[in-house]
């Protein structure tokens, strides 16, 4: 094996530009070259001087050390969420929907009230994943400075893609009328509130030259980590998840119901690591989190909570079997309270028993292997799902 050190870079070609010029005929390569030249790559994009980047220098955001070099690891948690993530890689079409296209297409399988359900969480849902895809693109990616980051972020980019087809799936596989599902999030105004509540935060910090300071943008952008990872995605999904689950539990519409659960899951691996986040960067720049703003994040989780309630009103008024429509608000509490802990806040609300205690084990495959009609098996990447009929 040939070892590559400082003796070796003396004899590489130290201007590659002027090497091909050496050789090159055609007016079109010449050109080539030109265009090369113009663009100066020696000096400007890569620091050539700069020596390899060591761990201290990093920061989760405002870091100064190079974003394209992985190692060495600071963030060590970070890059495990992305292993973890990873190794829970799923498709949609793995998931068979012969039973759940029956039970749907046969009157008197499903009350009216499960159909609401199902159609008001698909409405959402269906948007609700590009809303969170476009703000880690727009905003998030380009703020953190942590490669290992960046690295988990792109996994979760990808999920939520994979979530985006996931819905679409189950959407055409049902037989819905896709353009009237898609475009629900227009018509329904509990449901448009809470799209355009996480969409105002990706819109606030489009222009940063709007904020005066840096410490303004930064607290800008630490709003958006809480508007989508806390609220968006430990909030806003979780009538839609509950109700859903719920009706798995009662074995209807099993296939719908193991996307469900695998979305659930990839979801709070998404909030844990936007708390994880939050948290990490509270202790590198603890300047940012006055009282003030910590008083606005609090309020943030409660109003997001709000608007998750009128939700949960409009989608399950009477609740299904199962559960009522106050054991519902009671979870939302529950869980909005959960999140206030996670991010070193006040509790708001003081639901002392979760409802829906199920819900927490929906996260853990193992525990609720018998769950459905089949069995699941556990599986890794690069293997797809695997079934044993029982
Ligand atoms: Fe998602
Ligand atoms: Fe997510």
């Amino acid at each position: 094996m040939t070892s590559y050190n400082d003796a070796k870079l003396d004899t590489l070609i130290q201007d590659p530009i002027a090497e091909m010029r050496r050789t090159v005929a055609t007016p079109e390569e010449i050109e080539a070259l030109n265009y090369l030249q113009d663009l100066d790559l020696m000096n400007g994009a890569i620091d050539t001087q700069g020596q390899p980047i060591r761990a201290d220098d990093k920061m989760i955001i405002r870091g100064k050390s190079d974003v394209n070099q992985l190692i060495p690891f600071k963030y060590e948690w970070a890059w495990q969420k992305y292993l973890d993530a990873s190794a829970n890689h799923w498709m949609p079409q793995e998931v068979a929907m012969t039973k759940d296209i029956s039970q749907w297409k046969t009157e008197g399988e499903l009350t009216e009230d499960e159909r609401m359900i199902v159609m008001r969480a698909l409405g959402f849902f269906s948007t609700a994943d590009s809303v969170v895809m476009n703000n880690l693109t727009l905003a998030i990616n380009e703020w953190i400075t942590s490669p290992e980051h960046r690295q988990y972020i792109a996994t979760q980019i990808k999920e939520e893609s994979i979530h985006q087809h996931a819905y679409q799936y189950i959407i055409e596989s049902l037989g819905m009328d896709q353009e009237f599902v898609f475009n629900m999030y227009r018509k329904v105004p509990s449901m448009t509130a809470k799209s355009a509540w996480c969409i105002h935060h990706t819109v606030d910090v489009s222009d940063r030259s709007k904020f005066a300071t840096e410490d303004d943008f930064d607290r800008a952008m630490l709003k958006n980590l809480v508007s989508q990872y806390v609220v968006m995605e430990g909030i806003f999904f979780y009538c839609g998840f509950a109700s859903v689950l719920s009706m798995g539990r009662r074995n209807k519409l099993p296939g719908t119901c193991e996307q469900f659960q695998y979305i659930l899951r990839d979801e709070s691996m998404h909030l844990n690591f936007g708390v994880d986040t939050y948290n990490q960067i509270k202790i590198e720049q603890p300047h940012l989190f006055t009282p003030e703003f910590n008083k606005h994040v609090r309020m943030m989780v409660i109003s997001g909570t709000l608007l998750e309630i009128a939700f949960a009103r409009d989608t399950a008024p009477r609740g299904i079997l199962g559960y009522n429509a106050s054991d519902m608000e009671d979870y939302l509490k529950f869980i909005a309270d959960r999140r206030l802990e996670q991010l070193g806040l006040e509790v708001f609300f003081k639901v002392k028993n979760n409802p829906f205690q199920w819900m927490s084990e929906m996260m853990d495959l193992r525990k609720e292997r018998n769950f459905f009609e089949r069995k699941i098996l556990d599986y890794q990447s690069s293997s797809s799902l695997s079934w044993d009929d029982f």
